[in-house]
């Protein structure tokens, strides 16, 4: 696909396991220009090369988590571009005490961490992109199955999920009216730094090569696509969807 003039901002990036990586990789083949965000200092050392890599300039540090910092990362997006045709949001935490616990176990403030990062950072972050965003404008964010049916350990973190879920259809209402687009794509268990702290993905992806219609696990690439055609023209007539990229296992009872 020919996306050469369009500009978009990735947050979410950590490394190159990173569902961030691939889908700013097939974005940059598709003629993209990039501006990346990480999280702290301590990830500058994987995502700086990684910038280099994809011919990224503009790599801003940001903690979501601060809104001077939200605000200072769009201040710099909009002293380079006039407009931003694309968002991805691929951000989520929780504190790792409150996964793979009971989950009436879930404590106040691992609760309000767990929807703060992973779903209002979404809304912050639409907020302040709001101005730089002309109808056309696309934006997706990442979600799981476990926003619709209870998947063990996943705990608080399926419940952030279901408030991202139903903030992608508010948001695509609000942001409709700028004629800009809002989706998410539930992608399948993926080895990435966060998967890493929810226990038993190993024996879920066993399952789903076992059951799920396709007959295997999905691969970074697989939601890269998805990507491309949900932020482009492509799918100009959707939003406010959460599109399943999971080789089909969320259509199975067992
Ligand atoms: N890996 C999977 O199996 C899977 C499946 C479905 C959905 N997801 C979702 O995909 C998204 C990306 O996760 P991933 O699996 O690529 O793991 P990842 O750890 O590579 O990405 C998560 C990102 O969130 C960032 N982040 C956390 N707190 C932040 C903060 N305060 N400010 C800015 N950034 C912050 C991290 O730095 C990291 O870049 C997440 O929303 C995750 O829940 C992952």
């Amino acid at each position: 696909m020919n996306l050469t003039g369009k500009k978009a901002l990735i947050l979410g990036l950590a490394n190159k396991h990173s569902i961030a990586y691939g889908i700013a990789k097939s974005l940059v083949d598709s003629g993209v220009e990039l501006i990346l965000s990480y999280a702290s200092a301590s990830l500058a050392k994987r995502v700086l090369p990684i910038a280099d890599e994809l011919g990224v300039q503009d790599c801003i540090q940001c903690d979501l988590s601060k809104d001077y910092e939200i605000q200072n990362l769009f201040r710099l997006v909009s002293s380079k571009w006039k407009n931003l045709d694309y968002l991805v949001h691929s951000v989520a935490f929780a504190p790792s005490s409150e996964l793979n616990i009971p989950f009436h176990h879930t404590s106040r403030h691992g609760f309000l961490t767990a929807m703060d990062v992973s779903v209002y950072t979404f809304i912050a972050a639409m907020k302040e992109a709001e101005h730089l965003m002309q109808p056309g404008g696309s934006a997706i964010t990442i979600s799981y199955y476990g926003a619709q049916k209870v998947v063990p350990n996943y705990g608080v973190m399926g419940v952030a999920k279901a408030a991202l879920e139903g903030s992608v259809r508010y948001l695509a209402h609000s942001m409709g009216e700028h004629g800009v687009r809002i989706n998410a794509i539930s992608a399948g268990p993926l080895r990435t730094l966060s998967s890493s702290a929810i226990g038993g993905v190993s024996q879920m992806q066993r399952r789903i090569e076992k059951s799920a219609p396709l007959g295997r696990n999905i691969e970074p690439d697989d939601v890269a696509k998805t990507a491309l055609y949900l932020l482009s023209d492509l799918a100009s007539g959707v939003t406010g969807e959460t599109l399943f990229v999971d080789a089909g296992m969320n259509i199975m009872a067992y």
